[in-house]
């Protein structure tokens, strides 16, 4: 039976499924029907098992795609595993092919990145464009004495400059590590001190909902407790007065005056294992940690993914509306658009700013073909109604996009109808900071069911396992895991490979990938992440850690202790709730409760702010003294308690009784 949208509701297992069936012409046309008729396949199936058999000649395939300085001796080595090394022994650098190799074709005058600011500004760059500035910067940054492995962090608003900055350290070997624009003090000095940099790129602010952000001063903040810094690099954004300290702090466009800012810069040919960035996540515990992505195999991995998931063709406008600071931002907006030649279209600013007509306002003004956003904005501009949409034309999309948090099928429905007009395929991305590329996605021939990432994309071998790594029957839930190696994976954490090897491997020599998430597959196959089984909290899709929040609670001096927890939110997906335990002689009240939330706000960045702090008397803990956050949260929730199996847990069940509530 086929219902107004374009599904068709089909018998499956005894019960109906909504599945909706790609358009044939999309079908036809896809990236991925040209591959699979080119390997000689009939089905998806077929394609999908020779690539999992074959691996590394997949990934090979993948690869010869690319531009290389020097080709490689070896596709995989996993002789020090979990250490895997991909493309050993070549020679390349991501900015060779994500602007290089476009200047010798009429790519050149392609037009590279749209960008309009909230304000409603535009501003245009070819991709020769955005050679020249990239490669300005780039001798910018090597006259401030950067030099080839250094860490150069960068905490910019979502500007273009902010896209050539990442791109500068990339093209001479220099690591970037990119601070949320969002994130306040704290986080910025935890960042900037774990990775040691000895510059930051910063700017005077930035807007976001008409006000400004002032980036500058809580950058100086974070720089006064963060010897490490010698320079900071400062972008005029807003105009607004800030402090600049003689000797440390440069505006970026004196500098690029300087004889030093040539338009010619090299691109220097790097080890393919060559770190090209950090970007800080958060984990279950302690600081964030430091994931470390490659040259060579994060760009075979990330364009090969766009190129069969986004379906990239070369007269489309794709608009991916995530922050470059996340790795969405990085992989899907800097990285593989540039190495597929794509013309990207981004926006600075809130969605509904100054009126919730705004995105579709972008999509109609540039005539956006592909747009990739997150079921918080989806649910966001649900809200508003569809009169918004209803009023432009975005007859031009074809494709659309979802990332960050499994998405709930009414927000799926709205998205595919009401914004993509029932045509368009939509591409529900699961992935991480530390896959670097998608791992369970959809391609535009996929039939999709609401909710569902369907399958792992092609070389991925994925599955849901129990405590011993046995697969779990269908429908049950289980551990998401990740069965083989990926060109794109995370290499270590920096200054932890411990931690890398034990939380993410379990142990050396294992060759089982622990995702963190809880998933389940059913009769057909489909994958269905549920979510987070450690204490990360997804706060509008924004990545958060449990111990970051208790840990800027505890700085405020009438915190004695403090416990976070993910609750569900009807807009966010989840939202933070706390519980404190006061020092002594400080009495609980309202506002208080007002201040603390403004001071992990002020600490963290605004995401991070609590939608509601208790004040309670104790809190339930083993008998080691780690926090049962699931205690609280199934408390929380009124669940059962279920499997608190060990004694020191059903100790802590009688505290429970003592939660002030
Ligand atoms: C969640 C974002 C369901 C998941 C790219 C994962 C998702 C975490 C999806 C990684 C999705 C991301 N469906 N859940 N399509 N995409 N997640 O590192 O819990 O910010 O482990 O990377 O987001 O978040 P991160």
């Amino acid at each position: 039976m086929e219902n107004p949208t374009g599904s068709i509701l089909r018998e499956g297992g005894g019960k109906e499924e909504e599945i909706y069936y790609p358009p044939s012409d999309v079908v036809e046309n896809a990236n991925l029907s040209r591959y699979m008729k080119q390997k000689g396949f009939s089905t998806w199936e077929e394609l999908y098992r020779w690539s999992c058999e074959n691996f590394e000649e997949y990934w090979e395939e993948m690869a010869r795609r690319l531009e290389w300085y020097r080709p490689w001796d070896q596709v995989l080595d996993d002789s020090g595993k979990p250490f895997y090394r991909w493309f050993t022994g070549a020679r390349c650098n991501i900015v060779h092919n994500a602007i290089d190799r476009h200047l010798k074709t009429w790519r050149r005058n392609k037009q590279a990145l749209i960008w309009e600011g909230e304000d409603g500004s535009h501003r245009t760059f070819s991709y020769l464009a955005v050679n020249r500035e990239v490669s300005k910067l780039a001798n910018v940054l090597k006259g401030m004495g950067v030099a080839r492995g250094d860490i150069v962090s960068i905490y910019m608003p979502r500007v273009p400059e902010l896209i050539f900055s990442m791109l500068a350290c990339a093209k001479i070997g220099a690591v970037h590590s990119v601070i949320y624009g969002g994130f306040s003090v704290e986080a910025v000095r935890e960042r900037v001190g774990d990775a040691q940099s000895k510059v930051l790129l910063t700017a005077d602010g930035g807007f976001m909902r008409g006000k400004i952000v002032e980036l500058k001063r809580i950058a100086d903040e974070a720089m006064d407790h963060s010897p490490s810094i010698q320079t900071c690099i400062v972008l005029r954004r807003t105009g607004h007065a800030v402090n600049m300290q003689a000797g440390r702090d440069y505006w970026l466009h004196d500098l690029l005056t300087l004889p030093i800012a040539s338009t010619k810069c090299e691109t220097v040919p790097l080890d393919s294992e060559t770190p090209a960035f950090i970007l800080y996540t958060s984990g279950s515990t302690g600081k964030p940690k430091g994931v470390v992505h490659v040259h060579g195999g994060y760009m075979v991995g990330i364009s090969a993914t766009f190129h069969m998931t986004f379906d990239l063709k070369e007269e489309d406008r794709y608009w991916c509306a995530a922050d470059p600071g996340w790795i969405t931002g990085h992989s899907y907006i800097v990285y593989a658009p540039f190495i597929e030649g794509a013309t990207s279209f981004i926006y600075e600013g809130a969605p509904n700013y100054p009126y919730p007509n705004r995105w579709w306002q972008c999509v109609e003004r540039y005539g956006i073909n592909i747009l990739y956003t997150a079921p918080t904005a989806i649910r966001g501009l649900m809200r508003f109604g569809n009169a918004w949409p209803s009023r432009y034309d975005l007859s031009t999309l074809r494709l659309l996009g979802s990332v960050g948090e499994p998405i709930n099928p009414e927000a799926w429905r709205w998205f595919h109808k009401v914004i993509g007009g029932g045509r368009c395929p939509l591409m529900d991305t699961w992935w991480q900071t530390e896959t670097g590329m998608f791992m369970i996605a959809p391609n535009p021939t996929t039939p999709l069911k609401p909710g569902s990432g369907t399958y792992p994309v092609l070389g991925v071998v994925a599955d849901v396992v129990d405590d011993r790594h046995a697969a779990k029957p269908v429908d049950e839930d289980g551990f998401l895991v990740i069965r083989k190696p990926w060109p794109a994976m995370m290499r270590t954490l920096l200054n932890d490979p411990e931690r890398y090897v034990q939380q993410y491997w379990r142990g050396e020599q294992s060759e089982v990938y622990f995702t963190g998430d809880s998933a389940r597959k059913d009769a057909q196959g489909y994958f269905w992440v549920i979510g987070r089984v450690d204490d990360v909290i997804k706060v509008s899709g924004y990545r958060l850690g449990t111990a970051e929040i208790e840990s800027a609670l505890v700085s405020h001096r009438a915190v004695a202790e403090a416990a976070a927890i993910g609750l569900p939110h009807e807009l966010k997906g989840s939202a933070i709730h706390c519980y404190v335990i006061l020092s002594q002689g400080i009495e609980p009240s309202e506002g208080l409760e007002d201040e603390l939330k403004a001071h992990v706000a002020s600490e963290m960045g605004p995401i991070a702010k609590p939608e509601r702090i208790q004040f309670v008397s104790s809190l339930p803990k083993t008998r080691s003294g780690k926090i049962l956050r699931r205690v609280l949260k199934a408390k929380a929730l009124g669940q059962e308690l279920g499997d608190l199996s060990t004694l020191e847990e059903q100790l802590s069940l009688q505290q429970l009784s003592m939660l002030n509530r």
